[in-house]
Order: C-alpha cells, then sequence, then structure tokens
C-alpha cells in the first residue's frame, strides 16, 4: 500500500553528501510506489524554540516562520526520514532545531509511525552515528505510535560532494524501498 513519506534534509551545505542520501532513499521509496515529498532546510527561515509551550495549547507554534509549515508536514505524513550530517557525534543543530519547533505535534493526532535516520560523517567508524541515533529515539520516544525504522550511515565523507559512490547509496535505495 502506497505510504505518505516524508523525507526532511537538514544540511544547508552547498552539494551537501547527506542530501544526496536523503534523494537515494526518495528514489528507492518512490520506486516502490510511495508518495514523497522531499523538503530542505536550505533556504528556510527557522528560529529556535522559545520554550513558552503555548504550543499545546494553540496546536500551532506562536512564531510565524517556515517551521510551522513543515510541522503540518511531518503531522500529515505517515514516514518521516531525516537526514542530517554528523556534527561532534550528534545531530546536525538544524534537525534538532526543527524538531523542537515541531513541539506543537505532541498532543495532535500525528500520523507518522515509522521514522529513519540517514547521516554521513568525515569518520569511517560504526559508531559515529550512534548519538545522533540515540538523540532521534529521544523525540520517538515521545510518541507512543512511532517507531525507530531503520537508519543508514555514511561514513569517510567529508568534502562536498564527497559521497559519490559511497556504497551507502545503495543502502539508502533499497531500505526506501522496504517502506
Ligand atoms: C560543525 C561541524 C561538526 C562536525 N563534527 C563531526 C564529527 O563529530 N565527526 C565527524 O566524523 N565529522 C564531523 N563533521 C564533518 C561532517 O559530518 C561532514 O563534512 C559531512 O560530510 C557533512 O555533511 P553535509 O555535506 O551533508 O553537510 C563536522 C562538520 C561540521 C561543519
Amino acid at each position: 500500500m502506497s505510504k505518505k513519506v516524508l523525507v526532511i534534509s537538514t544540511s544547508i551545505r552547498a552539494k551537501s553528501n547527506s542530501e544526496v542520501l536523503a534523494h537515494a532513499f526518495e528514489d528507492g521509496a518512490k520506486a516502490a510506489g510511495h508518495d514523497v515529498e522531499f523538503v530542505s532546510l536550505k533556504d528556510k527561515n527557522i528560529a529556535f524554540c522559545k520554550g513558552c509551550l503555548a504550543c499545546q495549547k494553540m496546536g500551532r507554534c506562536v512564531i510565524n516562520d517556515d517551521a510551522n509549515e513543515i510541522t503540518e508536514k511531518i503531522l500529515n505524513a505517515e514516514a518521516v526520514v531525516w537526514a542530517t550530517p554528523i556534527y561532534y557525534y550528534e545531530m546536525s543543530g538544524q534537525m534538532k532545531t526543527m524538531i523542537d519547533r515541531a513541539n506543537s505535534l505532541f498532543p495532535r493526532d500525528y500520523q507518522f509511525r515509522d521514522v529513519y535516520l540517514l547521516s554521513v560523517a568525515a569518520e569511517d567508524d560504526e559508531e559515529t552515528d550512534a548519538r545522533a541515533v540515540s538523540g532521534l529515539n529521544g523525540w520517538i520516544d515521545c510518541f507512543e505510535h512511532a517507531r525507530f525504522a531503520g537508519k543508514v550511515f555514511a561514513g569517510g565523507v567529508d568534502a562536498p560532494g564527497a559521497i559519490e559512490g559511497h556504497p551507502a547509496l545503495k543502502e539508502a535505495y533499497e531500505l526506501g524501498k522496504t517502506i
């Protein structure tokens, strides 16, 4: 059955490696017949969460910037795919800021069930993405109907575009196909 899939690419760098990885996943999910939307945080205006918690009553954030539209897309997607560069052995600040700004989702009738993580880093140790996986699971733990459904990590890529030819691209494509 066709699913609504949202891919959120959080690197804002030109020729982003994690964005290429995200597109590979997108291609796989599309090949499997899913309805995939790709959102990049590039050129988006997203302020930090102020922590006022007005969102819990209003169902949206009081800050009127691009985060609200992305939050609505997360609300309505059945699968959410986060793509991030590893920054200091964690998810990027952009990704964390978007997660925080989507705090209105908490009391709402969110549709997402499967959550995926795609990440890239200069280092090629298999533990390099561990804290980012853990951080994303902290978010997922707050949504009882959601689960961590899978991940792809591409290590050893640093310069813009260095991911070209990396085996993780095929892995991401195949994971996208399994949704
Ligand atoms: C602020 C910052 C912190 C980073 N921290 C790490 C790190 O902890 N470990 C690592 O292996 N690479 C680290 N990197 C390298 C990036 O993960 C790497 O360049 C990656 O390919 C960037 O992905 P992108 O092209 O999608 O932005 C860091 C890069 C930046 C800019």
